[in-house]
């Protein structure tokens, strides 16, 4: 598939069209990371209400040396996501003897910074980079190496997995089973249910950044596909939808308006939404169940002392034996 810059346009255009014609509007999420979503996630994760990215980032000091146990030697880390920060550099730093590390990572330029960074930063390590959309299937060529690793470990901190559906997460998780093969395993980080008031805080800060990252949204229809609106029309929600357990994020008018875009015209009553992120949040147990029913195994599982946010290691479970035929 190619992805060039037209395409992506093209594919931008039909998903905000597809996404504002069904009857609860939504655009996906992936949208909100452009550069300036991206520099405003960063500063979302600097806020005093965001607890995840210190949750997971205590847990990788409190662990990291566990972590590296059960990778153990020679291992080939392969982390979904361009991992320059601070965790993947205190797992690369505790392993014995890797393999190799291989960052996924679909925009070029953040790859090219990880690549740039870890190399001088772990001269001894092979860092091989992919270029790829990380939820799309992945090729095994694409991940060979010559002479092969001991074991291939699929390395996801930070909970992106809550963005997906559930059926999204199993299918992600069965890749990451297929990558890691019958000896590797897989270190993810996953958010915890929690007080509602906690987690609505989180997605809706004081100094209003998570409403500045979901309203960029409507910046980007007005300015990649010309789309008019008026920005001022709507405002950021966080809702805790307790039947999904999960935070979503809605752009809600507050007034009648309207938004044309490609010579259509989709009109919003003051209160309806457009619905642009969904964040779920598990608990120990569902995560056991969401990763056995993709043939993985918790092996281990670590929580902050204010039970926050979790880390898990799993291992792929032994394909069920059949009964001896008499
Ligand atoms: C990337 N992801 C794990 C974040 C989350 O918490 O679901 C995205 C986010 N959206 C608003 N704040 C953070």
């Amino acid at each position: 598939m190619s992805n060039s810059p037209v395409d992506q346009h093209a594919a931008f255009l039909a998903d905000v069209l597809k996404g504002l014609s069904s009857p609860q509007p939504s655009i996906p999420c992936k949208y909100l990371y452009d550069a300036t979503g991206s520099e405003l996630f960063e500063q979302i994760c600097k806020t005093p209400e965001y607890y995840v990215t210190r949750a997971d980032l205590a847990l990788h000091e409190a662990h990291v040396a566990e972590f590296a146990n059960l990778i153990g030697p020679g291992a080939h880390i392969i982390e979904f996501g361009a991992g320059s920060g601070i965790k993947t550099r205190k797992l690369l730093a505790s392993l014995e003897t890797p393999r190799a590390y291989t960052p996924i990572e679909i925009s070029a330029a953040a790859l090219a910074a990880s690549t740039r960074d870890l190399s001088r930063a772990f001269p001894e390590i092979e860092i091989r980079p992919l270029q790829a959309d990380y939820t799309q299937l992945i090729r095994a060529k694409d991940l060979a190496l010559d002479p092969p690793a001991q074991r291939k470990i699929v390395y996801f901190p930070g909970s992106t997995i809550s963005n997906f559906t559930h059926s999204e997460a199993q299918t992600f998780l069965k890749r990451m089973r297929r990558i890691a093969g019958r000896d590797g395993g897989v270190l993810i980080g996953v958010d915890l249910v929690k007080q509602q008031k906690r987690l609505l805080a989180a997605y809706d800060d004081a100094a209003g950044i998570t409403a500045a990252f979901n309203l960029n949204l409507l910046d980007r229809l007005a300015r990649e596909l010309d789309a008019a609106l008026n920005r001022e029309d709507f405002a950021h929600e966080a809702r805790y939808n307790s039947d999904k357990r999960r935070v979503e994020m809605h752009l809600v008018a507050r007034r009648d308006t309207q938004i044309e875009l490609a010579g259509q015209e989709f009109t919003f009553s003051a209160g309806q939404s457009i619905h642009t992120e969904n964040s779920h949040k598990y608990s120990v147990r569902d995560f056991r169940q969401l990763a056995e029913s993709a043939g993985l195994k918790i092996q281990s599982t670590w929580k902050d002392p204010e039970g926050l946010f979790s880390m898990h290691f799993l291992r792929p479970m032994a394909p069920a034996r059949r009964a001896p035929t008499q």
